[in-house]
């Protein structure tokens, strides 16, 4: 009883009858609509929403902590989001209706999962586009740069990173170093930013003015664009995907010229852990494929062709990052790779200057960037309205523009969640919070994907993911998990199974995500061996689980899904059309 009220589910009947329903649907997705797109577009579509800021941006990180290593990492991260992409291709083709996991988590797990994941991908779609905002500042600084006009340091980067550059560097000064010393140490480079904007920075009621203007000016276009209900036409995704991929390929093939292969090696210059840092930042880079789901109502044929078009979007952008990597940690040394332009950087004076390259690849990288800020700051409202169509949030979330036939309030909502933050927020922070409501996002398929499997076997899905019995091979598979986390991450088995100095209780917010997922991983091989089930969501569930559990700032993300949930047990549970209500 108990259960049935707290897991109340949609059937699948009524999620399908829903969508058809749907007046808002109508009303907001004609002009584009009418079922156009197809295998191909889809397939461009993925494609846009992919590559963005994390090739042209976190990738610099993710190459700083882990050297050339990194290319495993992109290998590793493509191989769980192919598990995922498989999951969420059979959803698609069962559930084929705007909403994403939001509507399968309803289907399978019931509404409060449902409003967990509804909750968790504002971190996906509205927090990742503050990442997304950040980088495309650096680029554009750096364009307008390159023409010569110099954006104040201190008007485009975020506070706490030039206070602490200010403070490192100010306590390296007084310990003897020189500036002209630290200059010459490119280790530095990047606090020395920070420092001088701390310098410059004027003082207003005794705080420093520093901020990512250009940051928060973009988001406000881009939300003012999606507001008048401009909504990218297919022509314009394609010749964006175009100048995306052959910017990519010409990065490669020309730094291709200019790799040293010594600049590989050691290939894990800070070891497994060093390259294991890099996994926010590289997953970030992977995450849009999903997006596409949210098209379904909008295919030829979305049973047959959403999952080719997630998968091969996957593919492509999976070949590009791995060369891409291997190029970038060629082509200099990974220490000077710490920097929000990565690849404009490399082909910049500091690396192998060859200017026009890095002129061109800031321009398409400006351009790129902010087609994926739209992609998402589309997606955001729609995802909202589907909840409100619920009644798990407010009216007004559904609210259409009577001109624009856009969601006019739930996208103005998101251009503020996205603008006011990105004007101060920290890119590193912001994007292990984007990858961790992603994946948790990711492994709720996966799970839902077990579940429907045993609830409706016999619902219709154009798309089923090939049965492979899990019931030896789960726990072959945890068992080679944890050999090989004692064999490549020893520091890291030690450190989790508290065989290090470090005093238990200190070192636990950084042992708990390991340590669910270590009694996870036991828990699914034991269900594995009982229930047979199919091994395709079980490898997703065990990878995904695995890179959430590298990802550092939990506590930010435990904290943001308990607001989630007393906003769903104070509101939308009370609201919920479940009810019968509205
Ligand atoms: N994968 C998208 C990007 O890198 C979110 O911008």
């Amino acid at each position: 009883m108990f259960n049935e009220a707290l897991f109340r589910k949609k059937s699948l009947e009524q999620i399908l009858s829903d969508a058809n329903a749907g007046a808002l649907a109508d009303a907001e997705r004609k002009p584009i609509l009418n079922r156009t797109l197809s295998v191909f577009d889809l397939t461009a579509l993925g494609i846009a929403a992919i590559v963005g800021a994390g090739i042209f941006s976190t990738i610099g990180n993710a190459a700083y902590s882990g050297g050339a290593g990194v290319t495993l990492l992109f290998v590793f991260t493509a191989i769980a989001c192919g598990f995922s992409v498989l999951c969420y291709a059979e959803f698609a083709s069962m559930i084929p209706v705007s909403g994403s996991a939001y509507t399968y988590a309803y289907a399978s797990f019931g509404e409060l999962f449902a409003w967990i994941i509804g909750w968790g991908l504002i971190m996906e779609y509205a927090v990742g586009n503050i990442v997304v905002a950040i980088s495309w500042s650096d680029y554009f600084t750096e364009l307008l740069a390159g023409y010569g006009v110099h954006f104040p340091d201190y008007l485009s980067m975020n506070y706490f990173a030039a206070a602490s550059a200010a403070e490192k560097i100010n306590a390296m000064l007084d310990s003897g170093a020189t500036l002209e010393s630290l200059e010459a140490d490119v280790n530095y480079a990047a606090s020395l930013a920070g420092f001088r904007a701390y310098q410059d920075a004027p003082t207003i009621f005794g705080l420093k003015l520093i901020c990512d203007l250009p940051a928060f000016l973009i988001t406000a276009v881009i939300t003012t664009i999606v507001y008048l209900g401009i909504q990218e036409s297919r022509t314009t995704t394609n010749l964006m995907v175009a100048l995306k991929v052959s910017v990519i390929l010409l990065v490669i093939a020309v730094g291709a010229f200019y790799v040293k292969p010594e600049n590989w090696s050691p290939f894990m210059p800070n070891g497994f852990g060093g390259v294991m840092a890099g996994v926010s930042s590289v997953f970030f880079a992977y995450i849009g494929f999903d997006a596409i789901s949210t098209t379904a109502e909008e295919c030829k044929n979305p049973q047959r062709d959403l999952p080719r078009g997630m998968i091969y979007s996957l593919v492509i952008c999976t070949a590009l990052y791995v060369l891409i990597a291997l190029a970038l940690t060629g082509m200099t040394s990974y220490k000077k790779l710490q920097v929000g332009d990565p690849l404009a950087y490399v082909f910049g004076p500091e690396g192998v200057n060859v200017p026009w390259i890095a002129g061109v690849v800031s321009f398409s990288a400006v351009v790129a960037i902010a087609s994926v800020l739209l992609v998402f700051q589309l997606g955001q409202p729609r995802i909202w309205m589907a909840m409100s169509r619920d009644g798990l949030l407010p009216k007004a979330f559904s609210t259409i523009h009577p001109k624009f036939k856009t969601p006019s309030f739930s996208t103005i909502v998101t251009g503020l969640v996205v603008g006011i933050p990105a004007l101060v927020a920290d890119m590193n922070v912001v994007t292990d919070l984007t990858s961790i409501g992603t994946l948790f996002a990711f492994l709720l398929v996966a799970g839902g994907v077990l579940v429907l499997d045993k609830n409706a076997p016999t619902a219709e899905r154009k798309f089923k993911i090939p049965y492979i019995d899990a019931k030896w091979i789960a726990p072959a598979l945890v068992a080679f998990i944890w050999g090989g986390v004692f064999a490549f991450n020893a520091d890291g088995a030690r450190a989790f199974f508290a065989l290090d100095d470090a005093p238990f209780l200190d070192a636990l917010a950084s042992r708990l995500p390991m340590a669910i997922y270590f009694v996870g991983t036991l828990a699914l091989a034991y269900l594995a061996f009982k229930h047979r089930l199919s091994l395709i969501p079980v490898c997703a569930l065990l990878s995904c689980g695995y890179l959430i559990s590298q990802i550092s700032n939990w506590s930010w993300f435990l904290i943001w899904l308990t607001i989630g949930l007393g906003i769903y047990f104070a509101y939308g549970r009370k609201r919920s059309r479940l009810n019968g209500a509205r």
